[in-house]
């Protein structure tokens, strides 16, 4: 996974983290981070914050990229944490991120959170990765270590390829694993998680809200 994402990166790191564009400008890519927040986060805050300023809440990401999240969540939250598994991400995201005193970035080894010092985080969010991720196994050790990051009661909430298609190759990075309803729901619950609600069952970007038990 590390050597096909920094590949990709050196060869175009903000196309292979949002295909809508090839040639991103600074202005429009950064304002595509914006857009998600404000679709999955601003329209979500009771479920996301529960009752806690989001200036005093830190914050979780996995699969961090370019930064087009991240920078956002890091103007919204007080502290903002995020890993990736590509080193070549990591340097153009922490590049993005060097006006954010706010934001930490980590690269890890693309299967745990060891890199991230265990403090209590009020919320962890994913986005357009683990559709990348062609195992099932890894994506479950992401949520079994985030159960262990997040304080009680505090929301997961992440996008996992919900349209069912042939298992991915071990070997496979852009197609990843793909998640029916009975999976995601069995996957909580192993995981300490309440799965409260779920969105996009079969489709590609299929939501989950998990709730840490
Ligand atoms: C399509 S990009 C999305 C980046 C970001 N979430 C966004 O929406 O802009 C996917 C990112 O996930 C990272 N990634 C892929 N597999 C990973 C893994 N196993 N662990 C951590 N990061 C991973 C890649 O390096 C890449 O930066």
């Amino acid at each position: 996974m590390r050597e096909d994402w920094d590949r990709r990166a050196r060869e175009n790191a903000r196309h292979f983290v949002n295909t809508e564009q090839t040639d991103w400008t600074d202005e429009n890519f950064f304002a595509s981070g914006e857009k998600t927040v404000a679709e999955e986060i601003l329209t979500d805050m009771g479920n996301i914050c529960q009752g806690k300023a989001p200036a005093e809440m830190r914050v979780l990401e996995i699969g961090s990229g370019a930064g087009r999240v991240t920078r956002a969540l890091a103007g919204l939250f007080g502290e903002v944490h995020a890993v990736d598994v590509s080193g070549e991400m990591v340097r153009i995201c922490r590049e993005a991120l060097r006006d954010r005193p706010n934001a930490f970035v980590y690269q890890n080894n693309g299967q745990d959170l060891s890199v991230v010092p265990e403090l209590p985080f009020d919320f962890a969010f994913s986005s357009i990765v683990f559709q990348h991720i062609p195992s099932r196994e890894i994506i479950e050790c992401y949520v079994r270590e985030v159960h262990r990051l997040l304080r009680p009661g505090a929301l997961f909430k992440f996008q996992v390829q919900g349209n069912v298609g042939p298992e991915p190759r071990p070997d496979e990075t852009w197609l990843g694993a793909s998640f029916s309803e009975r999976q995601v729901v069995e996957m909580a619950l192993r995981c300490g998680f309440e799965p409260r609600y779920r969105y996009g069952a079969g489709e590609q970007y299929f939501w989950q809200w998990f709730f840490k038990s």
